[in-house]
Protein backbone atom coordinates (compact mmCIF):
# COMPACT_ATOMS: atom_id res chain seq x y z
CA UNK A 1 0.00 0.00 0.00
CA UNK A 2 1.04 3.80 -0.49
CA UNK A 3 0.29 5.99 1.72
CA UNK A 4 -2.71 4.71 4.03
CA UNK A 5 -4.31 7.48 4.89
CA UNK A 6 -7.73 6.32 6.38
CA UNK A 7 -8.92 3.74 8.91
CA UNK A 8 -12.03 1.86 8.31
CA UNK A 9 -14.16 -0.50 10.34
CA UNK A 10 -14.65 -3.70 8.76
CA UNK A 11 -15.80 -5.85 11.83
CA UNK A 12 -18.07 -5.48 14.98
CA UNK A 13 -18.23 -7.96 17.95
CA UNK A 14 -19.37 -8.07 21.59
CA UNK A 15 -19.64 -10.28 24.27
CA UNK A 16 -22.41 -10.00 27.15
CA UNK A 17 -22.29 -12.59 29.98
CA UNK A 18 -24.85 -15.39 30.75
CA UNK A 19 -26.11 -13.90 34.03
CA UNK A 20 -28.75 -11.69 34.08
CA UNK A 21 -29.45 -8.80 37.42
CA UNK A 22 -32.54 -7.49 36.73
CA UNK A 23 -33.90 -4.26 38.91
CA UNK A 24 -35.92 -6.57 41.26
CA UNK A 25 -32.62 -8.31 42.20
CA UNK A 26 -31.45 -5.40 43.24
CA UNK A 27 -34.19 -4.52 45.56
CA UNK A 28 -33.44 -7.67 47.63
CA UNK A 29 -29.83 -6.49 48.32
CA UNK A 30 -30.31 -2.40 48.82
CA UNK A 31 -33.11 -0.19 49.77
CA UNK A 32 -34.23 0.44 45.75
CA UNK A 33 -37.19 -0.37 43.58
CA UNK A 34 -37.69 -1.24 39.86
CA UNK A 35 -39.74 2.40 39.96
CA UNK A 36 -36.59 3.75 41.55
CA UNK A 37 -34.12 2.73 39.05
CA UNK A 38 -36.52 3.17 35.67
CA UNK A 39 -37.75 5.95 35.90
CA UNK A 40 -34.29 7.67 37.09
CA UNK A 41 -31.54 5.95 34.56
CA UNK A 42 -33.94 3.92 32.57
CA UNK A 43 -32.13 0.76 33.28
CA UNK A 44 -34.19 -2.45 33.63
CA UNK A 45 -31.49 -5.08 34.24
CA UNK A 46 -27.69 -5.75 34.01
CA UNK A 47 -25.16 -8.42 33.13
CA UNK A 48 -22.81 -9.78 35.71
CA UNK A 49 -19.78 -12.09 34.75
CA UNK A 50 -18.81 -15.54 36.51
CA UNK A 51 -16.24 -15.60 39.11
CA UNK A 52 -13.93 -17.68 36.64
CA UNK A 53 -14.59 -14.74 34.03
CA UNK A 54 -12.13 -11.98 33.67
CA UNK A 55 -12.49 -8.80 31.68
CA UNK A 56 -9.92 -10.60 29.43
CA UNK A 57 -12.53 -13.34 28.75
CA UNK A 58 -15.18 -10.96 27.87
CA UNK A 59 -12.77 -8.87 25.73
CA UNK A 60 -11.31 -12.04 24.29
CA UNK A 61 -14.71 -13.15 23.07
CA UNK A 62 -15.58 -9.48 21.95
CA UNK A 63 -12.92 -9.85 20.15
CA UNK A 64 -13.12 -12.90 18.17
CA UNK A 65 -16.48 -12.42 17.17
CA UNK A 66 -15.03 -9.01 15.88
CA UNK A 67 -12.65 -10.73 13.49
CA UNK A 68 -14.99 -13.43 12.92
CA UNK A 69 -17.49 -10.50 11.55
CA UNK A 70 -13.96 -8.80 9.66
CA UNK A 71 -12.78 -12.15 8.16
CA UNK A 72 -9.80 -12.10 9.66
CA UNK A 73 -7.63 -14.04 11.10
CA UNK A 74 -5.55 -13.40 14.77
CA UNK A 75 -2.32 -13.54 12.73
CA UNK A 76 -3.10 -10.24 11.04
CA UNK A 77 -3.78 -8.60 13.66
CA UNK A 78 -0.91 -6.08 14.35
CA UNK A 79 -2.20 -4.03 17.01
CA UNK A 80 -4.41 -4.33 20.04
CA UNK A 81 -6.23 -1.25 22.33
CA UNK A 82 -7.91 -2.56 25.19
CA UNK A 83 -10.13 0.01 26.84
CA UNK A 84 -10.50 -0.42 30.65
CA UNK A 85 -10.96 0.52 34.02
CA UNK A 86 -11.39 -3.05 35.12
CA UNK A 87 -7.97 -4.71 34.09
CA UNK A 88 -7.26 -8.52 34.93
CA UNK A 89 -4.56 -6.91 37.19
CA UNK A 90 -2.35 -4.04 37.41
CA UNK A 91 0.15 -5.04 34.57
CA UNK A 92 0.56 -6.97 32.17
CA UNK A 93 -2.35 -5.30 30.48
CA UNK A 94 -5.49 -6.90 29.42
CA UNK A 95 -4.83 -6.18 25.89
CA UNK A 96 -1.26 -8.87 26.42
CA UNK A 97 -3.72 -11.05 28.19
CA UNK A 98 -5.86 -10.91 25.34
CA UNK A 99 -3.18 -11.31 22.68
CA UNK A 100 -2.28 -14.53 24.51
CA UNK A 101 -5.93 -15.69 24.50
CA UNK A 102 -6.89 -14.85 20.55
CA UNK A 103 -3.28 -16.49 19.49
CA UNK A 104 -2.58 -12.76 17.81
CA UNK A 105 1.28 -13.05 18.11
CA UNK A 106 2.35 -10.40 15.83
CA UNK A 107 0.58 -7.39 17.85
CA UNK A 108 1.45 -4.77 19.70
CA UNK A 109 -0.75 -4.69 23.19
CA UNK A 110 -1.60 -1.66 25.58
CA UNK A 111 -4.02 -0.42 27.49
CA UNK A 112 -6.22 2.87 27.75
CA UNK A 113 -7.52 4.31 30.69
CA UNK A 114 -9.73 6.51 30.12
CA UNK A 115 -13.25 5.39 32.22
CA UNK A 116 -16.59 5.28 30.40
CA UNK A 117 -14.84 7.83 26.85
CA UNK A 118 -11.90 4.69 26.75
CA UNK A 119 -12.87 2.94 23.66
CA UNK A 120 -13.46 6.20 21.75
CA UNK A 121 -9.88 7.62 22.89
CA UNK A 122 -8.66 3.76 22.20
CA UNK A 123 -10.15 3.98 18.65
CA UNK A 124 -8.43 7.48 17.79
CA UNK A 125 -4.94 6.30 19.01
CA UNK A 126 -5.49 3.06 16.93
CA UNK A 127 -6.47 5.15 13.98
CA UNK A 128 -3.32 7.52 14.25
CA UNK A 129 -1.05 4.01 14.19
CA UNK A 130 -3.19 2.73 11.65
CA UNK A 131 -3.10 6.38 9.07
CA UNK A 132 0.70 6.98 9.92
CA UNK A 133 1.27 3.38 8.23
CA UNK A 134 3.61 1.70 11.02
CA UNK A 135 0.20 -0.93 11.86
CA UNK A 136 -2.31 -2.56 9.47
CA UNK A 137 -4.97 -4.19 10.85
CA UNK A 138 -6.27 -3.06 14.94
CA UNK A 139 -7.99 -4.85 17.01
CA UNK A 140 -9.63 -2.30 19.29
CA UNK A 141 -11.73 -3.33 22.30
CA UNK A 142 -13.86 -1.61 25.52
CA UNK A 143 -14.51 -4.28 28.17
CA UNK A 144 -15.40 -3.80 32.03
CA UNK A 145 -16.19 -6.15 34.71
CA UNK A 146 -17.51 -3.37 36.48
CA UNK A 147 -19.11 -5.78 39.28
CA UNK A 148 -15.51 -6.16 40.79
CA UNK A 149 -15.57 -3.11 41.32
CA UNK A 150 -18.53 -1.83 42.71
CA UNK A 151 -20.09 -1.49 46.31
CA UNK A 152 -22.92 -3.79 46.22
CA UNK A 153 -24.43 -1.66 49.70
CA UNK A 154 -24.11 1.18 47.94
CA UNK A 155 -27.70 1.98 46.26
CA UNK A 156 -26.34 5.55 44.34
CA UNK A 157 -23.75 3.48 42.27
CA UNK A 158 -24.56 -0.43 42.47
CA UNK A 159 -27.75 -0.20 40.56
CA UNK A 160 -25.85 1.87 37.60
CA UNK A 161 -23.06 -0.49 36.17
CA UNK A 162 -22.88 -3.96 34.57
CA UNK A 163 -20.48 -6.09 32.77
CA UNK A 164 -19.57 -6.77 29.22
CA UNK A 165 -17.14 -6.63 26.15
CA UNK A 166 -17.51 -4.59 22.50
CA UNK A 167 -14.62 -4.82 20.18
CA UNK A 168 -14.17 -3.67 16.46
CA UNK A 169 -11.50 -4.50 13.71
CA UNK A 170 -9.97 -1.56 12.22
CA UNK A 171 -7.84 -1.53 8.65
CA UNK A 172 -5.46 0.95 7.10
CA UNK A 173 -7.02 1.75 3.97
CA UNK A 174 -5.59 4.36 0.77
CA UNK A 175 -9.39 4.20 -0.53
CA UNK A 176 -10.16 7.33 0.82
CA UNK A 177 -14.11 6.46 0.29
CA UNK A 178 -14.14 2.88 2.32
CA UNK A 179 -17.40 2.07 3.96
CA UNK A 180 -16.63 2.30 8.05
CA UNK A 181 -14.59 5.01 7.94
CA UNK A 182 -13.63 7.08 10.94
CA UNK A 183 -13.98 11.10 9.53
CA UNK A 184 -13.20 12.79 12.47
CA UNK A 185 -12.43 12.46 16.48
CA UNK A 186 -12.37 15.24 19.31
CA UNK A 187 -11.36 14.36 22.43
CA UNK A 188 -11.36 16.17 25.76
CA UNK A 189 -10.43 16.27 29.61
CA UNK A 190 -10.79 17.98 32.95
CA UNK A 191 -8.48 16.66 35.85
CA UNK A 192 -9.84 19.24 37.95
CA UNK A 193 -12.88 17.39 38.28
CA UNK A 194 -11.37 13.66 39.49
CA UNK A 195 -12.56 13.81 42.58
CA UNK A 196 -15.86 13.73 41.39
CA UNK A 197 -16.07 10.02 39.76
CA UNK A 198 -13.31 7.72 41.08
CA UNK A 199 -11.90 4.60 42.89
CA UNK A 200 -10.04 6.16 45.91
CA UNK A 201 -8.27 2.83 46.72
CA UNK A 202 -6.19 0.27 45.78
CA UNK A 203 -3.84 2.24 43.92
CA UNK A 204 0.03 3.47 44.80
CA UNK A 205 -1.93 6.84 46.60
CA UNK A 206 -3.90 4.71 48.85
CA UNK A 207 -2.73 1.10 48.75
CA UNK A 208 -4.85 -1.89 50.24
CA UNK A 209 -4.72 -2.40 53.54
CA UNK A 210 -7.66 -3.61 55.72
CA UNK A 211 -9.15 -0.68 56.98
CA UNK A 212 -9.59 1.15 53.61
CA UNK A 213 -11.44 -2.10 52.08
CA UNK A 214 -13.58 -2.00 55.26
CA UNK A 215 -14.05 1.53 54.46
CA UNK A 216 -15.03 0.05 50.82
CA UNK A 217 -12.30 2.52 49.01
CA UNK A 218 -11.60 -0.04 46.22
CA UNK A 219 -15.33 0.47 44.68
CA UNK A 220 -16.86 3.82 42.48
CA UNK A 221 -17.31 6.65 44.57
CA UNK A 222 -19.63 9.21 42.49
CA UNK A 223 -21.25 12.64 42.69
CA UNK A 224 -24.03 11.72 40.52
CA UNK A 225 -25.86 15.05 40.23
CA UNK A 226 -22.80 16.99 39.33
CA UNK A 227 -21.23 14.29 37.23
CA UNK A 228 -25.10 14.01 35.18
CA UNK A 229 -24.13 17.62 34.71
CA UNK A 230 -21.15 17.65 33.21
CA UNK A 231 -22.00 14.84 31.06
CA UNK A 232 -24.44 16.49 29.19
CA UNK A 233 -22.94 19.55 28.65
CA UNK A 234 -19.23 17.95 27.45
CA UNK A 235 -21.04 15.24 25.43
CA UNK A 236 -23.33 17.46 23.51
CA UNK A 237 -20.23 20.11 23.07
CA UNK A 238 -17.83 17.40 21.42
CA UNK A 239 -20.98 15.84 19.26
CA UNK A 240 -21.16 19.47 17.61
CA UNK A 241 -17.53 19.73 17.64
CA UNK A 242 -16.63 16.21 15.79
CA UNK A 243 -19.83 17.28 13.51
CA UNK A 244 -18.07 19.80 12.10
CA UNK A 245 -14.76 19.04 12.14
CA UNK A 246 -15.92 15.95 9.38
CA UNK A 247 -17.57 19.03 7.47
CA UNK A 248 -21.10 17.80 8.99
CA UNK A 249 -24.37 19.12 10.26
CA UNK A 250 -26.54 17.60 12.54
CA UNK A 251 -29.26 16.75 9.76
CA UNK A 252 -26.83 14.59 8.57
CA UNK A 253 -26.58 11.79 11.37
CA UNK A 254 -28.19 8.77 10.91
CA UNK A 255 -27.61 7.40 14.23
CA UNK A 256 -26.22 8.23 17.31
CA UNK A 257 -24.49 6.08 19.90
CA UNK A 258 -23.70 7.65 23.25
CA UNK A 259 -21.97 6.03 25.97
CA UNK A 260 -24.73 4.20 27.99
CA UNK A 261 -24.66 6.30 31.79
CA UNK A 262 -28.26 7.23 32.09
CA UNK A 263 -31.79 7.33 29.34
CA UNK A 264 -32.27 11.07 30.59
CA UNK A 265 -28.47 12.23 29.35
CA UNK A 266 -29.17 10.71 26.33
CA UNK A 267 -32.76 12.27 26.05
CA UNK A 268 -31.02 15.62 27.12
CA UNK A 269 -28.27 15.11 24.51
CA UNK A 270 -30.46 14.07 21.98
CA UNK A 271 -32.69 17.60 22.21
CA UNK A 272 -30.02 19.42 22.22
CA UNK A 273 -28.89 17.83 18.94
CA UNK A 274 -32.49 18.56 17.86
CA UNK A 275 -32.64 14.52 17.05
CA UNK A 276 -35.69 12.30 16.85
CA UNK A 277 -35.85 8.95 19.09
CA UNK A 278 -35.04 7.00 16.30
CA UNK A 279 -31.87 8.09 15.64
CA UNK A 280 -30.49 7.62 19.10
CA UNK A 281 -29.20 4.58 19.75
CA UNK A 282 -30.14 2.41 23.66
CA UNK A 283 -29.96 -0.56 24.73
CA UNK A 284 -28.74 0.40 28.26
CA UNK A 285 -32.69 -0.53 29.76
CA UNK A 286 -30.57 -4.48 29.40
CA UNK A 287 -27.26 -3.45 30.50
CA UNK A 288 -27.01 -0.60 32.61
CA UNK A 289 -23.78 1.63 32.48
CA UNK A 290 -20.61 -1.26 31.02
CA UNK A 291 -18.13 1.66 31.00
CA UNK A 292 -15.84 1.57 27.72
CA UNK A 293 -17.64 -1.48 26.70
CA UNK A 294 -21.08 0.05 26.20
CA UNK A 295 -20.21 2.26 22.74
CA UNK A 296 -18.67 -0.98 20.77
CA UNK A 297 -21.53 -2.97 22.27
CA UNK A 298 -23.88 -0.89 21.05
CA UNK A 299 -22.34 -0.40 17.66
CA UNK A 300 -22.05 -4.10 17.44
CA UNK A 301 -25.85 -4.59 17.78
CA UNK A 302 -27.21 -1.39 16.00
CA UNK A 303 -24.81 -3.16 12.93
CA UNK A 304 -26.15 -6.84 14.05
CA UNK A 305 -30.09 -5.30 13.94
CA UNK A 306 -29.75 -3.66 10.18
CA UNK A 307 -29.59 0.11 11.51
CA UNK A 308 -26.54 0.76 9.73
CA UNK A 309 -26.67 1.02 5.76
CA UNK A 310 -24.12 2.02 3.78
CA UNK A 311 -23.03 5.78 3.89
CA UNK A 312 -24.74 6.77 6.98
CA UNK A 313 -23.22 9.08 9.20
CA UNK A 314 -22.57 7.53 13.18
CA UNK A 315 -21.58 10.04 15.67
CA UNK A 316 -20.18 7.97 18.70
CA UNK A 317 -20.13 10.06 21.85
CA UNK A 318 -18.97 9.41 25.31
CA UNK A 319 -18.33 11.01 29.24
CA UNK A 320 -16.80 9.39 31.97
CA UNK A 321 -14.22 10.00 35.23
CA UNK A 322 -11.63 11.79 34.81
CA UNK A 323 -13.83 13.85 33.44
CA UNK A 324 -12.56 12.90 30.06
CA UNK A 325 -14.84 12.70 27.16
CA UNK A 326 -14.62 11.89 23.37
CA UNK A 327 -16.63 11.98 20.11
CA UNK A 328 -16.01 9.95 16.65
CA UNK A 329 -18.29 10.29 13.71
CA UNK A 330 -18.08 7.42 10.84
CA UNK A 331 -19.20 7.14 7.52
CA UNK A 332 -20.71 3.62 7.49
N1 LIG B 1 -32.83 3.64 44.91
C1 LIG B 1 -33.61 4.49 45.60
N2 LIG B 1 -33.22 5.73 45.96
C2 LIG B 1 -31.99 6.12 45.59
C3 LIG B 1 -31.12 5.28 44.86
C4 LIG B 1 -31.58 4.00 44.53
N3 LIG B 1 -30.84 3.13 43.83
N4 LIG B 1 -29.98 5.94 44.65
C5 LIG B 1 -30.10 7.16 45.19
N5 LIG B 1 -31.31 7.26 45.78
C6 LIG B 1 -31.87 8.39 46.49
C7 LIG B 1 -30.82 9.31 47.03
O1 LIG B 1 -30.37 8.84 48.28
C8 LIG B 1 -31.55 10.62 47.12
O2 LIG B 1 -32.30 10.61 48.29
P1 LIG B 1 -32.41 11.94 49.19
O3 LIG B 1 -33.07 12.95 48.30
O4 LIG B 1 -33.24 11.49 50.32
O5 LIG B 1 -30.99 12.31 49.54
C9 LIG B 1 -32.54 10.56 45.95
O6 LIG B 1 -32.62 9.17 45.57
C10 LIG B 1 -32.15 11.39 44.75
O7 LIG B 1 -30.79 11.21 44.47
P2 LIG B 1 -30.11 11.99 43.29
O8 LIG B 1 -28.65 11.75 43.33
O9 LIG B 1 -30.60 13.39 43.22
O10 LIG B 1 -30.75 11.25 42.03
P3 LIG B 1 -30.56 11.65 40.54
O11 LIG B 1 -31.86 12.00 39.96
O12 LIG B 1 -29.41 12.59 40.30
O13 LIG B 1 -30.11 10.27 39.90
C11 LIG B 1 -28.10 9.14 39.18
C12 LIG B 1 -28.92 9.66 40.36
C13 LIG B 1 -28.92 8.10 38.44
C14 LIG B 1 -26.82 8.50 39.68
C15 LIG B 1 -27.78 10.29 38.22
O14 LIG B 1 -27.27 11.37 38.95
C16 LIG B 1 -26.79 9.93 37.13
O15 LIG B 1 -27.08 9.18 36.23
N6 LIG B 1 -25.59 10.54 37.16
C17 LIG B 1 -24.62 10.37 36.08
C18 LIG B 1 -23.96 9.05 36.03
C19 LIG B 1 -23.00 9.04 34.84
O16 LIG B 1 -23.24 9.64 33.81
N7 LIG B 1 -21.87 8.44 34.94
C20 LIG B 1 -21.01 8.62 33.73
C21 LIG B 1 -19.87 8.05 33.68
S1 LIG B 1 -19.67 6.59 34.68
C22 LIG B 1 -18.01 6.19 34.52
O17 LIG B 1 -17.20 6.91 33.96
C23 LIG B 1 -17.51 4.90 35.21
Amino acid sequence: MSQPCVSSIIGTGSYMPEKVLTNDDLSKIVDTSDEWITTRTGIKERRIAADDQATSDLASEAARRAMANAGVTAEEIDLIVCATVTPDMFFPSTACIVQRKIGAGRAVCFDISAACSGFVYALQVARHFLNAGTRQTALVIGAEKLSSLVNWQDRNTCVLFGDGAGAVVIRATDAADAPGRVLSTVMGSDGNLVDLLKVPGGGSACPVTPQNIDQRLNTVHMEGRETFKHAVTRMSAAAEEALKLAGLTKDDISLVIPHQANARIITAIADRLGLPEEKTFMNLHKYGNTSAATIPVALDEAHHEGRLKPGDVVLLVAFGGGFTWAASVLRW
